[in-house]
């Protein structure tokens, strides 16, 4: 049994978007507990399909086998339908990448499996980057003649969010956080090293990560009712959004990741403080102990936020969960080590002491995110890496023929 995974099969699949046997398009589908719809998202989409050469690749990450034995059952009895099971990974968006990874087609694409896309326009999407000219086709919530499908608080931000985004990542697309969407195989290929398979956003990675500004087309859409089950969007996606622009306008430079660990450095800092206070002004302890409590509390909720936020895609828990405390204590303590021998060299040198602070403090920060990284969550730290990382981990599919890559 082959190994599913984005670095087992991105080598061998990518190549010229022409090389013969290429179906026309391959579909992925991205499914977290969606047994209740993603046989009827399957039924239709093939439907929609009829006429094209195509593959519907599912990209499983639930906890339990219900969605996939649905998928299992369709692939069983049509070839085309195939499923990629991750154990022990998360997110929408390196999903997507695993997927792509291991498709043949000479147009990618991604569509929910909760039934909320109307799958009528898959065929129109394909159609009009056939035509050639374009390098994506959107489903748009905000192009004229759509509506969004969205109310509340998710209208409110995806409206303010979206002009951002447009300005920041330059391209022309009216929906930049839609998860509905097709590509040519050559933008994909053009795309794939920069993409940092961090969080939920998707389209955004994959507009903003080309050798240039690509070429949009659009079809206009509203989101429909799921089927079943419920969303899996929720507040910490806005910050993982946050995180992957500051990665894309730094070129890579500075990493998603460490936005968001650094992001969480900065609420230990006031979580410290407050600690800090608390226990010397109502407790009366000694400073000592008092910055030792603080310390500590600091420590454990900025190890839990990152557990929660930075590296939710391959969260802690159980007996994993206290041995990556430890290893986080460690890292950071080093990294206390490092700031005070750069601060104190630096003094040395002449260089002012709050400069001599702060570069300690960077330099700690940097360490600290490194080691951490590999020491609590295994992982290198660099998103790409980390959307094949997670392929690596991909456990072995129990039947071999529908759900792994040749
Ligand atoms: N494999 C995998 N792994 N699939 C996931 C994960 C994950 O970690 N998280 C969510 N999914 C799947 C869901 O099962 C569903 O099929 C699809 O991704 C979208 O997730 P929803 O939870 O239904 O998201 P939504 O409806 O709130 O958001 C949709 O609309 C947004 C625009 O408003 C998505 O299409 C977003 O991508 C889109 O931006
Ligand atoms: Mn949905």
């Amino acid at each position: 049994m082959a190994r599913v995974g984005a670095l087992d099969t991105s080598a061998a699949q990518l190549g010229a978007e022409d090389r013969p046997g290429r179906p026309d398009v391959s579909l992925v589908i991205c499914t977290l507990n969606e047994s209740e719809s993603i046989g009827s998202v399957l039924d239709e989409t093939k439907a929609v399909f009829e006429g094209l050469t195509y593959e519907i690749l599912v990209v499983d990450d639930s906890p339990d086998e219900r969605t996939a034995d649905v998928v299992r059952a369709h692939a069983a009895a049509d070839a085309r339908v195939r499923l990629v099971r991750r154990e022990g990974a998360r997110g929408l968006a390196s999903a997507c990448i695993a997927g792509w990874d291991a498709a043949h087609g000479k147009i990618l694409g991604v569509m929910d499996g909760d039934g909320q896309h109307d799958t009528q326009l898959a065929r129109q999407m394909v159609e009009m980057l056939q035509a050639g000219g374009a390098d994506i086709a959107v489903a748009s919530r905000f192009a004229p003649g759509a509506h969004t499908g969205l109310s509340g608080m998710r209208k409110a931000m995806s409206t303010v969010a979206t002009p951002v985004i447009q300005l920041l990542i330059g391209a022309r697309c009216t929906d930049p956080l839609a998860g509905f969407f097709f590509q040519t195989r050559r933008w994909y290929e053009g795309a794939r090293d920069g993409l940092t398979g961090i969080g939920f956003k998707i389209l955004v990675d994959v507009l903003a990560s080309g050798p240039r500004r690509p070429t949009v087309v659009e079809v206009p859409t509203s989101l429909r009712a799921r089927i079943g089950g419920e969303s899996k969007l929720d507040l910490r996606i806005a910050v993982e959004l946050v995180a992957q622009l500051i990665e894309k306008k730094s070129r890579g430079l500075i990493p998603s990741r460490f936005v968001m660990f650094a992001g969480v450095g900065g609420l230990g800092m006031v979580v410290h403080l407050m600690v800090l206070s608390g226990v010397k002004g109502f407790a009366a302890l000694p400073f000592l102990v008092a910055q030792g409590c603080a310390i500590a509390v600091a420590m454990v909720s900025n190890y839990t936020l990152n557990n929660l936020i930075t590296f939710r895609d391959l969260r802690l828990k159980g007996l994993a969960w206290w041995r990556g405390l430890v290893g986080f204590a460690l890292a950071c303590a080093s990294g206390a080590v490092i700031s005070e021998i750069v601060g104190f060299g630096l003094t040395k040198i002449h260089v002012h002491w709050l400069i001599a602070g702060g570069a300690g403090a960077l330099t700690a920060a940097m360490w600290n995110y490194w080691s951490a990284s590999r020491a609590a969550w295994g992982v290198p730290p660099r998103g790409r890496d980390v959307a094949a990382g997670v392929a690596v981990k991909t456990a072995p599919a129990p039947e071999a023929s529908a759900e792994t890559t040749p």
